[in-house]
């Protein structure tokens, strides 16, 4: 379903990404693991091609999604046409509109309504405490709660393939296994999800299969299963 081959991103003069390769089958759960300054949200943002405007530039490579090239395709389109969700860090989620307005603005380009009707009430099921929440205004929702609207945006875009920043940040333990076990559910039902994390305990539990980023470099690959009981990454991810 994505596909990224020999990816080059730079910031000015310096290179953040050097020549990442990567892929994320149709239905899998993959995660993309990696410390901080590693690349991960560069990767992610890429995929978006919501890098900032002025520095960054894509020096080499190609990213293809569903057989097209995304790198050709201009950036408002990735959400329109191609119906990508992402879940960005720090949910950035719009703070004077209600949540039943926040859903609606990722549907703005889909005209499948009957489908978009339904997905609402997918997003409700899953997330009860949205539901209860309709009419109240994204700033006045719990931390928790706005990562919940943010997840349910991300699905709303309809493409059955999102994409999540490090959705953990900031969340106590047992919220976190919450929104994983809800992210496990969506994927188990046909959503693909590539999720980049920090905390690799959580991410190595709920995904199929991870990659390991470090300064630029993707340094391992493989089964969450090996991984998790991977000695080097124990060391520098597990604690
Ligand atoms: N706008 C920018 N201008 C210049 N350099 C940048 C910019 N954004 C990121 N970088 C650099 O690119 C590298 C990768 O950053 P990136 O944000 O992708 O890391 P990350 O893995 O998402 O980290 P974190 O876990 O802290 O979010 C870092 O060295 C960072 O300093
Ligand atoms: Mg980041």
């Amino acid at each position: 379903m994505l596909k990224i081959e020999n990816l080059h991103v730079r910031y000015g003069n310096i290179e953040a990404l050097h020549g990442i390769s990567l892929y994320v089958k149709d239905g899998e759960f993959v995660a993309l693991l990696g410390a901080n300054g590693a690349g991960k949200s560069t990767t992610l943002m890429s995929i978006m091609r919501l890098l900032p405007p002025v520095a960054p530039v894509v020096s080499k490579g190609t990213i293809s999604f569903k057989g097209v090239d995304l790198l050709s395709v201009a950036p408002h389109h990735v959400v329109a046409r191609h119906g990508i969700g992402l879940v960005p860090e720090g949910r950035r989620i719009f703070g004077n509109l209600t949540v039943m307005e926040n859903l609606k603005i990722a549907t703005y380009a889909r005209k499948d309504s009957g489908q978009i009707s339904r997905d609402y009430e997918r997003v409700f099921s899953l997330f009860p405490r949205l539901s209860d929440r309709k009419n109240q205004r994204g700033d006045t929702l719990s931390g928790g709660e706005q990562q919940m609207l943010a997840m349910g945006r991300a699905f709303m875009c309809g493409a059955g393939f999102i994409l999540l920043d490090e959705p953990s940040m900031g969340l106590a333990p047992l919220l976190m296994q919450d929104l994983f076990r809800v992210l496990k559910e969506l994927n188990e039902s046909g959503t693909t999800v590539f999720v980049v994390e920090q905390n690799s305990h959580i991410a190595l539990k709920y995904a199929d299969r991870a990659y390991v980023m470090e300064t630029g470099y993707i340094v391992m690959e493989g089964s969450a299963k090996e991984l998790a009981k991977n000695e080097e990454v124990q060391k520098a991810y597990l604690g």
